[in-house]
């Protein structure tokens, strides 16, 4: 990585402040899913065993600039306390006079979290005044929240301007990861896109299309490609204005020499339901009215069998629609197979893909399952992030 990291400052005894991105699921009050606050542990006990008074900054939710009592980062800071063994002390603002008599008190090793930035409208506004204040009550500040690096707000870039800045351990493995799928993937390189749009995926699409040996296309998106064909797709979304984008891709995958592969066989329902009548059928014969859910067996071993022939191999966007058991089939069963790959570089874009395999509890058998959402798909569609661009280079 061409960018400073926590390893190339004195952090020694120093006031710092830590953007994480503790923007985490609930589920009736409970996190239920903590891997991103796991994902900031190694810099926070990095800089704790170095004796910086640590003081931590995130978002939750989008409140939109005014106190909402339910996105409170409390419950985060108590979750971020039993898997540090430690106190962490929650301040209930991010700027002002209770931060700065919180840190002037704090001894070294202490971890504070300020409360919700966007409480403050001004954080996305990326106000000048309100970064400064951030940066005030510290003397380095360390970008470690990979999943809104894509933001340029005030607590990811603003406040780049008034401290010297560096990157942390997630930000420096997350970039290591997905910046290896760019650069210099062991071949065979495949990409497996899923998810209900295609637009969503578009800038991957493009940015990855002329770098894969192979291309699988599954969950709603592949309905515009299967519509492309001219097969039918029933009462399926199809995102209309992008068939001719879905065209584009399977003639640039011909010319270029990269295997394309759309289901051969899907799960269709006849309504949007958990409930709904289904069956498996062959995509040229998807009836009337009835909807595509998931992938079908066939289609499952063609990309079991795709994935197992790669080197490198990414995934996001699951194969149908998995929040609804009967059609989780196809993205559990891929997971299991990704899961169970030897000697192959697996890496998983964040948001719901990362959601699967930590349910199945097989987050240890992939490579690298990224804690961004958009800031992971940004990054692999070529783009700056400009949370990381505004940090100190290497050799500055
Ligand atoms: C995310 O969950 O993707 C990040 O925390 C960014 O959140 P945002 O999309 O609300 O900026």
């Amino acid at each position: 990585m061409d960018k400073r990291t926590v390893r190339d400052i004195d952090v020694a005894g120093k006031r710092v402040l830590v953007r994480v991105d503790f923007n985490v699921e609930f589920d009736g009050g409970r996190i239920s899913d903590d891997s991103r606050i796991r994902g900031a542990l190694p810099t926070i006990e990095y800089l704790r065993e170095r004796g910086a008074v640590v003081v931590l900054c995130s978002h939750l939710g989008r409140p939109g600039g005014k106190v909402v009592e339910e996105m409170r980062l409390a419950p985060v800071g108590e979750r971020l306390s039993e898997l540090l063994g430690a106190d962490v002390t929650c301040v209930s603002d991010c700027v002002g006079p209770e931060v700065e008599a919180a840190v002037a008190a704090a001894k070294p090793g202490d971890v504070l979290l300020l409360e919700n930035l966007r409480f403050h409208p001004e954080e996305e506004k990326n106000a000048p005044d309100f970064a400064k204040a951030l940066a005030s009550v510290a003397e380095i500040f360390v970008e470690d929240g990979f999943g809104v690096s894509h933001r340029a707000h005030a607590s990811t870039e603003g406040v780049t301007r008034y401290l010297p800045s560096v990157a942390g351990f997630l930000v420096e493995a997350e970039l290591a990861a997905l910046g290896g799928l760019l650069e210099s993937p062991a071949r065979p390189l495949v990409a497996v896109l899923g998810g209900a749009k295609v637009s969503d995926k578009m800038g991957v699409l493009e940015n990855f299309i002329e770098r894969v040996d192979s291309l699988l296309i599954g969950g709603g998106m592949a309905a515009t490609f299967l519509k492309a064909k001219g097969l039918p797709v029933g009462a399926s979304l199809v995102e209309d204005d992008r068939l001719d984008l879905a065209r584009e891709v399977m003639a640039r995958a011909e010319r270029g020499g990269a295997r394309l592969v759309i289901p051969t066989d899907v799960v269709v329902a006849d309504e949007f339901s958990a409930e709904a009548q289904s069956r498996t059928v062959d995509v040229e014969d998807v009836p009337d009215g009835w909807r595509i859910m998931d992938i079908g067996h066939k289609t499952l071993d063609t990309f079991r069998a795709e994935a197992a022939n790669g080197k490198t191999i990414l995934w996001n966007g699951p194969m149908g629609v998995f929040e609804m058991p009967a059609f989780s089939r196809g993205t559990r069963e891929f997971a299991a197979a990704l899961g169970s790959l030897e000697g192959v570089t697996t890496v998983l874009g964040g948001g719901s893909t990362a959601e699967v395999v930590h349910e199945l509890g097989i987050t240890d058998r992939i490579t690298h399952v990224s804690t961004g959402g958009g800031a992971s798909l940004e990054f692999l569609e070529g783009r700056t992030l400009p949370g990381v661009a505004a940090l100190l280079d290497k050799e500055a």
